[in-house]
């Protein structure tokens, strides 16, 4: 039987790593078997994606999104579609609707960037998406990493990206609020993914 897959998105900021942590770590605690990965991946293109994130601008925004798509299929083929075929559970940090709604704000043609992924990425049972206010996910940012927003963290950008992930629509898609406390966050995520954990 295929395996469960969970998937985070939202914008940076929201807690999508704390909660993809908890989730897996609940999860293995049922017993389940769960692969825990992110996107950029570690494969290649995912690596030359994030030594470009300071610098942007280096990028056409074509060339950018041939880097997300190429990191995107190897990701599916090497780590998501060999876990799920051998029943694993995976839990995933950024997807396709990060490209549609990133790309998508930086100008390509949202719709057509989900249909070309659906031609090739399994679907997720669940996407939860974190929400929060662009400058409070930015703050977070600044305070709890100490680090400078990247390229892909500036206010105006950020606040587009989040209009698109506001705009979603789907069955399999949950909007969960990230202000509160991972605690309370993840107990939000658990009655989200309770419905796929029956057998
Ligand atoms: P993160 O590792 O902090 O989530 O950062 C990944 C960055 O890459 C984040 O700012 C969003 C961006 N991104 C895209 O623009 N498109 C994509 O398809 C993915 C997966 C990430």
């Amino acid at each position: 039987m295929r395996g469960r897959f969970f998937v985070f998105e939202g914008i940076d900021g929201t807690g999508k790593s704390t909660q993809v942590r908890m989730l897996a770590q609940s999860l293995r605690q049922r017993g389940l078997d769960v692969v825990e990965t992110f996107e950029p991946s570690d494969g290649p293109h995912g690596r030359r994606l994030r030594e470009m994130f300071g610098r942007r601008h280096e990028l056409t925004p074509e060339e950018e999104l041939a880097l997300f798509m190429a990191d995107r299929l190897d990701h599916v083929e090497r780590v998501i579609k060999p876990a799920l075929a051998a029943g694993k559970t995976v839990v995933c940090d950024r997807y396709y609707l990060s490209t549609a709604a990133y790309q998508g704000a930086a100008g390509a043609d949202a719709g057509e960037i989900i249909r070309k992924n659906r031609e090739f990425a399994p679907e997720p049972d669940l996407f939860i998406i974190l929400e929060l206010p662009p400058a409070i996910g930015r703050a977070r940012i600044s305070s709890l990493r100490g680090e400078e927003p990247n390229d892909f963290e500036k206010q105006d950008y950020l606040e587009r990206v989040a209009a698109r992930f506001a705009a979603f629509k789907g069955g399999n898609i949950v909007r969960i609020d990230a202000a509160p406390a991972p605690d309370l966050v993840h107990a939000r995520v658990m009655t989200a993914v309770a419905r796929f954990l029956t057998p």
